[in-house]
């Protein structure tokens, strides 16, 4: 069997990250937004380096404005998923984006999201979840009100919160109350650390905010002791290698330390992070990956089975997606 069309559990995306730059531009001609130096000529996002891609973000995120944009964009994004073969996926929710951190606003977002996700399910075979997510730059203070909205809206749905945002702003532990927040509401806990930041955030992030799983964390890398933390504590990594290579961080997926931390005993996952954003889809990873570490279909059989075992959904649904693993 070809690897890309292998079944497919992804834990890392972002719903605004997963936006086609048609969509945005569509809703920017509704809106009369002039968006047109976010896109390059080709009409693809263009951004240079780290910051100006958050940058770039936000500025296409401005005009998803109402719950009904939302609906329409996991419509959207539901259908590229089925398309990629993913039949399980936990995608990051920013209620800052949505309602500005005030609960009742958030709750009408979450609501047409879900309603949509719900419907979405039964055409294309997409099971969803979501993860709340404060944005490290916007500040503690706004975490701890995206995280009072995730508390509030903890359950099957809203399974997690997971910090996103520039890593280079303060600490991981400048946002425990958040987390704290969240751990009390049930929620299970994940936060972007070793991407732009070294070795000593994910080691902040395991030991300040007690995460069980790190958005990339792939620049443990540099530090023999923390490969060791992480694989002894079985800590999953959400592995987004596309988005780091368009990023920067290393020249090509062989370059890419997915292996490495895989062959030292570290619980390893694929996900795409922000597809359009770096031309990229879960079918290109899968095949980029397997060219590049000859990984074959008993190896990506094996790390969605880890992927599946570290995602925060209830038992019922892990155990029916497992089947939809094992039988595809
Ligand atoms: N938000 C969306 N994509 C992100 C990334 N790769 N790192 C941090 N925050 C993000
Ligand atoms: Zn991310």
């Amino acid at each position: 069997m070809n690897v890309a069309d292998l079944p497919k559990v992804e834990l890392h995306l972002h719903l605004e990250g997963a936006a086609p730059p048609k969509f945005i531009r569509r809703l920017a001609k509704e809106k009369s937004v002039d968006l047109s130096r976010i896109f390059d000529d080709g009409g693809n996002y263009a951004f240079e380096n780290f910051a100006h891609f958050l940058q770039v973000y936000e500025a296409a995120t401005s005009v998803l404005r109402t719950p009904q944009d939302f609906a329409r964009l996991t419509q959207a994004v539901l259908e590229e998923s089925a398309k990629n073969g993913v039949v399980y996926c936990e995608t990051f929710l920013s209620p800052d984006f949505c309602g500005g951190g005030d609960v009742s606003a958030w709750r009408e977002y979450l609501q047409a999201i879900q309603e949509t996700a719900t419907k979405a399910e039964k055409e294309t075979g997409v099971t969803l979840r979501g993860i709340v997510t404060p944005i490290r730059h916007f500040g503690p203070e706004k975490a701890k009100r995206v995280a009072r909205c995730a508390a509030e809206t903890a359950g099957d749905w809203i399974v997690g919160l997971g910090m996103g945002g520039d890593e280079g702003q303060g600490r991981q532990g400048d946002f425990v109350y958040a987390f704290d927040m969240a751990r009390e509401a049930g929620l299970r806990l994940t936060t972007h650390a070793g991407e732009f930041g070294g070795p000593e955030s994910v080691w902040d992030a395991i030991r300040d905010l007690d995460v069980e799983r790190i958005g990339h964390g792939v620049r443990a890398i540099e530090d023999p002791a923390l490969v060791r933390e992480l694989a002894a504590r079985e800590i999953t990594l959400e592995c987004c290698p596309g988005s780091n290579i368009e990023l920067g961080l290393y020249p090509t997926f062989e370059d890419h330390p997915m292996r490495a931390l895989r062959d030292a005993g570290v619980p390893v996952s694929i996900s795409t992070d922000d597809p359009p954003f770096f031309q990229t889809t879960m079918r290109r990873e899968y095949s980029m990956i397997a060219q590049a570490y000859s990984w074959r279909e008993s190896d990506f059989r094996a790390l969605n089975e880890c992927a599946l075992n570290a995602a925060f959904c209830n038992e019922v649904t892990r155990e029916r997606i497992r089947k939809i693993l094992e039988t595809k």
